[in-house]
């Protein structure tokens, strides 16, 4: 088992690239594999999850190689996929499966997809119960949870949905499933999420229109092969907006970083807490906006996080409540139990952690409330969860004590070498063995 140990640290500073998006990485692989022709991919997220995409592609008889983070895919065209051997492991990966769900629905063969223990309790109804209104036949473990068995397709049709939960993956699911259901999906989001998804399949020559909170998309589309360069991933520059803004000192520069208006969340929120955030040379790259921050430290003071923010920052509030424990004040979250159904329950893990570390955290079912304070050291558990383990890594840079984090093996999930780039920008990260 993988621990961290960080050692209270001092400022941070560089220019660094953090690795690809982990969204628009999983994105390029099933859009370039049902697309006609060879699509090349650069920047590509080296990470455990999406690299089971591509294993998963590469059991349905897609063409995928890959060096380091270039990878070349040749498309099988929107029915050229071939049932799978065995089962499809997704890992630890939500998006991964909820989006394969939603194509899968859609093929002429048999599959099952399968996750380990995290993913396995996670909800899959809310991507079960409309695929099932559109036609498709879907067996799962008691509650909706995986391993999911998915029947060949016997004739889907569109629907029009009405998302109860704000959440790209659904949205995802449903527009994959929809190429290949009989008419037009429509799908009502009820805050806006990331929109990877509509953005790529028109860069595949798709039409997908969006109006407002309506997306709709015509089945039977051909997706055509197309280059794809990806960002790196705001969500792990998170890390570093949060560390330089915490240490006393810090000055950092992020490289490349994907700013897609549905992800700058944690921009906002940074901002409003006082942090000096620059966005410069702001550039398009394949219908992505990207930009390098330069991110120095800055007294933060606890704000009422406003509720349009959650869904443009879901990912981001472990990090988020670090920042909210070094800043002035109390920071209330409401609005957010999605957090309870991500690679852990987020609200109560990081309430738990932060209160060994002797922050005050009250947990409310949906948010939290965080009181600045100070950090001491102390042993905390991520449950697994790679955000987890990478926020309390951060939270040493102000900590009074060693931070122990438990079970960090996951890390490699979402962001491969984090340590290693950790230490680079003056984190006093070691990697250590919980057995030892
Ligand atoms: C993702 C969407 C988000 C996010 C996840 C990636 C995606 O989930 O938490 O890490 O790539 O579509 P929800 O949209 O279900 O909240």
């Amino acid at each position: 088992m993988t621990t961290f140990i960080c050692s209270p640290g001092e400022k941070i500073s560089g220019n660094i690239r953090v690795p690809g998006d982990k969204s628009i990485s999983h994105r390029s692989i099933i859009l370039s594999s049902i697309a006609a022709g060879v699509s090349h991919i650069s920047g590509f997220l080296q990470g455990e999850d999406s690299l089971n995409t591509i294993s998963a592609f590469q059991q349905m008889g897609v063409d995928i190689e890959r060096d380091e983070d270039r990878v070349r895919v040749d498309g099988v065209g929107l029915h050229g996929l071939s049932a799978p051997a065995g089962d499809l492991e997704m890992g630890n990966s939500g998006t991964a499966m909820r989006l394969m769900l939603g194509l899968l629905a859609g093929q002429d063969f048999d599959s099952r997809l399968t996750g380990d223990q995290s993913l396995s309790s996670r909800p899959m109804l809310r991507v079960i119960e409309p695929l099932q209104t559109m036609g498709a036949l879907i067996e799962s473990e008691a509650g909706g949870r995986a391993p999911l068995q998915v029947r060949a397709n016997q004739g889907l049709h569109a629907i029009e949905y009405d998302m109860p939960v704000a959440s790209a993956q659904v949205k995802s699911c449903l527009l994959l499933a929809g190429l290949y259901a009989d008419g037009e999906t429509v799908v009502y989001e009820p805050a806006p999420t990331r929109d990877h998804s509509e953005r790529m399949l028109r860069a595949y020559g798709c039409d997908v229109v969006s109006r407002g909170a309506e997306i709709r998309l015509r089945s039977g589309q051909q997706l055509l092969a197309c280059d794809v360069e990806v960002p790196a991933d705001i969500s792990s520059a998170a890390f570093f907006m949060v560390a330089a803004s915490i240490a006393t000192g810090s000055d950092i520069t992020l490289q490349h970083v994907g700013v897609n208006p549905t992800r700058t969340g944690v921009i906002d929120i940074l901002k409003l807490m006082g942090a000096s955030l620059e966005l410069h040379n702001r550039r398009d790259i394949g219908g992505e906006p990207v930009a390098d921050i330069r991110v120095r430290s800055a007294p933060l003071t606890g704000i009422d996080i406003p509720s349009e923010l959650v869904p443009l920052a879901i990912d981001e509030f472990p990090v988020l409540f670090v920042a909210a424990a070094c800043a002035e004040g109390s920071t209330r979250l409401s609005g957010a139990e999605e957090l309870r159904v991500k690679e852990s329950d987020r609200i109560q893990v990081m309430a738990d952690g932060l209160t060994e570390l002797g922050i005050a955290a009250q947990v409310k079912q949906d948010g939290i409330v965080v009181e600045g304070g100070r950090i001491g050291g102390g042993s905390v558990e991520s449950h697994g969860d790679h955000r987890i383990a990478m926020a309390f890594s951060i939270a040493s840079l102000r900590a009074e004590g060693v931070i122990r984090i438990n079970d960090c093996a996951n890390v490699n999930t979402s962001f491969p070498g984090f340590a290693e780039l950790a230490q680079q920008a003056g984190i006093r990260i070691q990697i250590g063995d919980a057995n030892l």
